[in-house]
């Protein structure tokens, strides 16, 4: 069930100069949100409906009832996000929106790119205690180096590729990924920019590995309504990211 909450902010803590870590206090949410799940969000009392965002759950704790969002600033939507402040501003929460990763496989190979990494930590926390190994790519070391403690329980290895080197292997995600599915790893899990996603689909395609992708869409309604959202399919129908993704199977959308 989706729900409209407006929820208290614990937390906000800057993660890197361009990415904040959000933790609000959403108990219903927090035990029916799955990995892959997103919600839609604005700062409580705005009156601009389009500035709501569409955020990734990086983080799910059932127990205390929070929800923790990992997003990037971007444009004036996600500027305002930024400025809210934990004990006075309210986040006005609509969600969990979406369908997420179905969980399969006994070996799980993660792959993100950018600010997509962030489903996938809540991703890791659910696989837990599957091996999984998380390949995780961004431009510099800046982007990626408070990733890593994130990452350090729940996945086994961690490899990293940066486009300047600074970090790890130089080169991109799917540079490296030919070479770790000789591994046998049984399902991947993939999160980025869309040609990092193309690539992936066609390498998981041809090693025969099952592999889900999550489309970071352009996002109005959030809830299948505007159409803002769609993507192309295999068998030529047209499906919306917001509310038939943004989890596919990589060999279900065009990408
Ligand atoms: Fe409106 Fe997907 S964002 S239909």
């Amino acid at each position: 069930p989706k729900l409209l909450v407006q929820a208290a902010i614990l937390q906000h803590i800057d993660l890197s100069s361009s990415i904040k870590q959000m933790t609000i206090a959403a108990p219903l949410l927090a035990q029916t949100a799955q990995p892959g799940q997103f919600v839609h969000v604005k700062g409580a009392g705005h009156p601009e409906p389009l500035l709501r965002r569409p955020i990734s759950i990086a983080g799910v704790n059932r127990e205390a009832g929070t929800l923790t969002l990992i997003y990037r600033i971007v444009g004036k939507g996600s500027a305002m996000l930024a400025a809210l402040k934990p004990g006075v501003d309210l986040l006005d929460c609509l969600g969990p929106l979406g369908q997420g990763f179905a969980l399969r496989g006994e070996k799980p190979l993660l792959i993100g790119g950018g600010i997509g990494i962030a489903p996938l930590l809540f991703l890791a926390q659910c696989l837990c205690p599957l091996p999984a190994e998380i390949i995780m790519g961004g431009r510099t070391q800046g982007e990626l180096t408070f990733w890593q403690p994130l990452f350090k329980d729940a996945c086994q290895h961690i490899h990293v590729t940066t486009d300047d080197g600074s970090l790890g292997v130089k080169g991109l995600t799917v540079d490296i990924l030919p070479q770790m599915l000789a591994r046998h790893f049984d399902m991947i899990y993939a999160c980025g920019p869309q040609p990092m996603l193309r690539a992936v689909t066609a390498i998981a395609g041809t090693h025969r590995v099952p592999c889900q992708v999550s489309l970071e869409e352009r996002m109005a309604c959030g809830i299948g309504a505007c159409l803002v959202c769609t993507c192309n399919t295999e068998s030529g129908a047209k499906k919306k990211v917001c509310s038939d993704g943004p989890v596919f199977w990589a060999e279900e959308v065009l990408l």
